[in-house]
């Protein structure tokens, strides 16, 4: 059955704008990517304690509004991609690519606290007695890039598969 050929009983949640849905889901995500990464190349200033304060502040919280915008995009399209997607096609031809899914939502839902605290921190971290906590600062801002890179790369792969 082509993927847009659904009879009335088999919709699902806001299964008529799937299309614009992923379109700003993959908008948001690189959003995500090029904030994730700014900041990440600002945390060798914050490891050396010469902070760039603004920018830390900044990036920071551009990483925690775009995270939390492309996930909850991300939720919304999942019960169509859930059915539509995994259930008629991905789990019967391509399982591999399904599993590849999973390990892509798994690790966007261990790394969300992780982003939201990259927001409320950015910048925040230049009293001397901060010191101690500057390299887990730059510890969690590598782990949510890392994230971050493997699920655009990874969403671009499972879409090139069948998109929703
Ligand atoms: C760090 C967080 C995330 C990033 C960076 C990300 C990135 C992406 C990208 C780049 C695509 C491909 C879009 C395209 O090619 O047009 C995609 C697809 C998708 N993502 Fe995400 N995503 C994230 C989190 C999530 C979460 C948490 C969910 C679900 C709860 C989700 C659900 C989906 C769905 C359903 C698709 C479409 C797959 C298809 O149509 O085959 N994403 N994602």
């Amino acid at each position: 059955m082509p993927p847009c050929e659904v009879p009335p009983e088999a919709m699902t949640f806001l299964y008529g704008a799937r299309k614009p849905l992923l379109v700003l889901h993959f908008l948001s995500a690189v959003a995500l990517l090029g904030s994730s990464t700014h900041l990440l190349l600002q945390m060798p200033a914050l490891l050396r304690g010469a902070s760039r304060v603004r920018l830390e502040r900044i990036y920071g919280r551009v990483v925690a509004c775009a995270y939390s915008l492309t996930y909850a995009l991300g939720a919304v399209l999942y019960p169509t991609y859930r059915y539509h997607v995994r259930a008629l096609y991905l789990d019967q031809h391509h399982p591999m690519v399904s599993n590849v899914f999973d390990i892509k939502e798994n690790l966007a839902t261990i790394a969300l606290p992780l982003a939201l605290a990259l927001g409320a921190l950015g910048g925040r971290l230049t009293d001397p007695e901060d010191r101690p906590y500057r390299p887990v600062y730059a510890s969690m801002s590598l782990l949510v890039a890392l994230v971050v890179w493997f699920d655009v790369v990874s969403g671009v792969v499972i879409a090139s598969y069948r998109a929703v």
